[in-house]
């Protein structure tokens, strides 16, 4: 399988942003861990993070034809961005939705995701676990 992983804004902070909440570890032991996983399963991964929401829409409209799945962490985008959602549901590619904290039990805003309407699966709450979670949701291993 070849597949994306998009993280949003402030994901690049990973380690210093509210420890308490997403964790001590950074965004490059994030990637460390998605790449071992892959490799293990011979699964091709790639990368993508930014603050900008028509990056991510356009990084999401050149995965078309290109991977067979996307792993996406919208962030904030989550709660606000149809052009992000509507980007997903234009190219159709299955793509399962992660987040590191438990968006459910977090402020009211955060209840709301625009981008779920677009995954065949949301994860929340499993820390970096969620985007391992993920891969196995995009591969069918469960
Ligand atoms: C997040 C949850 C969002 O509400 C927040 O804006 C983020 C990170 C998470 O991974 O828990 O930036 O998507």
């Amino acid at each position: 399988m070849k597949v994306l992983v998009i993280n949003g804004p402030n994901l690049n902070l990973l380690g210093l942003r509210e420890p308490h909440i997403y964790g001590k570890n950074t965004y490059k032991d994030l990637i460390e861990m998605i790449e071992a996983d892959c490799r293990e399963h011979g699964d091709e991964v790639s990368f993508f993070q930014s603050n900008h929401e028509g990056a991510i829409v356009d990084e999401i409209q050149a995965a078309y034809g290109v991977y067979d799945g996307i792993v996406i962490n919208p962030a904030a985008y989550t709660h606000t961005s149809v052009a992000i959602l509507d980007a997903l549901k234009a190219i159709g590619l299955p793509t399962v939705e992660v987040h590191i904290s438990d968006i459910r039990t977090r402020e009211q805003f955060r209840h709301f995701s625009y981008v779920s309407m677009a995954a065949k699966k949301t994860i929340a709450g499993e820390g970096f676990d969620g985007y391992l979670h993920a891969l196995r949701v995009l591969r069918e291993e469960e």
